[in-house]
């Protein structure tokens, strides 16, 4: 079985919806507590066991370029004034084998497109995408979680959890089917009705996806806002191949909603040593 080594993690997007405040820097780069959302996604693929990270990016998010290289500065005068312990802060012991690459994409054309800007980095092998705005904490991470399905199936795997009711045509909906103790995947939908939903199971920014998707990408048709998605270039391979889902555990905040980026980042203050006892006073009372 090939392994995964490489992810991409589509990072092209406005973030209309945190201005001002991405107004000069990308969303990727706001910070829950002290780290970038980003950041979160990088870890988690790196640990587990991603070597390459393909951002598909575009020219307003060089931030993003800036935060994954060196800052020889900085890590000098940290030297100098015997500010040791922030250096594995700003270059991470674990990202020092990863290879970073950029690659633009000049309008946003919707995740399918994203994806399809990387054809040519992705060889004969499965690989993995992350969306940073979907930020999970679990004991063992979403995609490790996803990384055992497709060890254990050897096809392509998404994670899904299920949603509300209410909530479900925000996202990709499939139609489960239950062989085993496994959820293969029959139909996929991208932001259904309530009424045209197949399941309470929703896509969740986690896949390993089989290098046979370029070609159904290359197929896939515009919707009808003008995007090309992900999720309809699923579907068309689900003609010819099998796709299985993975019921992650874990706490998923939306961090490309006020909403859960401020409840991700109470999960997050309630968790921390230093603020802990601090944020949880302050949730109490109000
Ligand atoms: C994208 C996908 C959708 C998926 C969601 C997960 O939608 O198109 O299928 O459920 O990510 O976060 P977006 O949130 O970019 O609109």
């Amino acid at each position: 079985m090939k392994k995964i080594i490489k992810a991409v993690l589509p990072v092209a997007g406005f973030g209309t919806r945190f201005l001002p405040a991405t107004k000069a820097i990308p969303k990727e780069m706001l910070p829950i507590i002290d780290k970038p959302l980003i950041e979160y996604a990088v870890e988690e693929a790196v640990n587990a066991g991603i070597e390459e990270i393909i951002f598909v990016t575009s020219h307003t998010k060089v931030a993003i370029e800036n935060h994954f290289d060196t800052n020889f500065e900085l890590e000098e005068k940290l030297q100098k004034n015997s500010k040791h312990e922030f250096i594995p802060l700003i270059n991470p012991e674990n990202f020092k084998n990863v290879r970073f690459t950029y690659v633009r994409q000049k309008s946003p054309n919707g995740l399918g497109d994203a994806i399809n800007h990387t054809s040519h980095l992705i060889n004969d092998e499965p690989f993995a995408i992350l969306l940073a705005d979907d930020l999970i904490f679990s004991e063992e991470s979403c995609l490790s979680q996803l990384k055992i399905v497709y060890e254990s199936l050897g096809s392509s795997v998404i994670g899904v959890n299920e949603v509300p009711q209410d909530e479900i045509s925000k996202y990709g909906v499939i139609d489960p089917k239950y062989v085993d103790s496994n959820i293969k995947v029959n139909n996929i939908v991208e932001k259904p009705s309530i009424n045209d939903a197949p399941s309470n199971l929703a896509v969740v920014g986690r896949y390993i996806l089989d290098n046979e998707i370029f070609k159904y990408l290359e197929r896939t048709k515009k919707d009808s806002s003008n995007e090309i998605q992900l999720t309809d270039a699923i579907k068309l391979m689900l003609t010819d191949h099998e796709v299985f889902a993975c019921k992650y555990k874990g706490n998923k905040f939306d961090c490309g909603s006020k909403k859960g980026f401020v409840a991700a980042t109470v999960f997050k203050g309630l968790q921390d040593e230093v603020i802990s006892k601090a944020i949880y006073d302050l949730v109490q009372k109000s």
